[in-house]
């Protein structure tokens, strides 16, 4: 990952540039935090843009107070600055799941711990899923593991929104399966174990893999004709 000092502030390292945000290490409290500005988008008119860009932020810190509700581990929201149109987070020790998932792939080990994973990742979507929340981003650079707990912890509600149509919560699995396949296939079936965790989890878990099948076929007509 690219580290950069930030020009302005010699306590933020940028460590994510993103389309809509970036994301800054810093210190919040004398705590070791994550900083994620939301920025304008310069084609935008600047009134109808701040609103919007305020929206998206409230939007965000919302849907992760509400995945904490249901019993979702998401980082601690230290403090919103709807001028600077800043969200200040916890800093969650641990690695990403990607990165677990990456070396699982490339020395072929550990079911057990890898087991585990899926179990507590089937288990937060299914909890979220039946409280009507949908991630919207479920990617394994969204999920943390905490070094000293090795609980999962998710992150980045920037695209979640509520909903509880079984389709939504369909496509919402089916986002994370795409990114497996194309990220872990070495990994094997898991999400298989994903969605046996979410299985036992749900309790409305038959609409929403019935869903997921049509999403499946969709998907695949999709890539057949393009
Ligand atoms: N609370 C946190 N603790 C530790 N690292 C984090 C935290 N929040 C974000 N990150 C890191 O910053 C990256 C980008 O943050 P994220 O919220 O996913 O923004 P984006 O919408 O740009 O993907 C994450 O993939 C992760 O590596
Ligand atoms: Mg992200």
């Amino acid at each position: 990952m690219e580290v950069k000092t930030d020009a302005n502030d010699g306590s933020r390292i940028l460590l994510k540039q993103g389309a809509e945000a970036r994301v800054f290490e810093s210190k919040f409290a004398g705590r070791r935090s994550i900083v994620k500005e939301r920025f304008s988008k310069k084609y935008r008119h600047p009134t109808l843009d701040s609103k919007l860009t305020l929206k998206r932020l409230n939007a965000e810190a919302r849907c992760m107070a509400k995945a904490r509700r249901l019993g979702v581990p998401t980082p601690v929201l230290y403090f919103g600055d709807p001028i600077l149109h800043t969200l200040t987070f916890e800093y969650v020790e641990g690695p990403a799941v990607k990165d677990i998932f990456l070396e699982f792939g490339a020395n072929c080990i550990v079911e057990e711990s890898m087991d585990d994973i899926a179990v507590q990742i089937g288990d937060a979507i299914a909890k979220m899923h039946d409280g009507g929340l949908i991630h919207g981003d479920l990617t394994t650079s969204n999920m943390l593991i905490r070094s000293d707990t090795n609980q999962l912890v998710l992150i980045d509600f920037g695209l979640s929104f509520t909903s509880t149509l079984p389709e939504d919560k369909a496509v919402d699995l089916y986002v994370l399966e795409r990114a497996l396949l194309s990220m872990h296939s070495s990994c094997g079936n898991v999400m298989d174990r994903i969605l046996a965790a979410y299985r036992k989890s749900s309790k409305q878990w038959s609409s929403t893999l019935n869903k997921l099948a049509q999403v499946r076929q969709r998907g695949r007509k999709r890539t057949m004709v393009g």
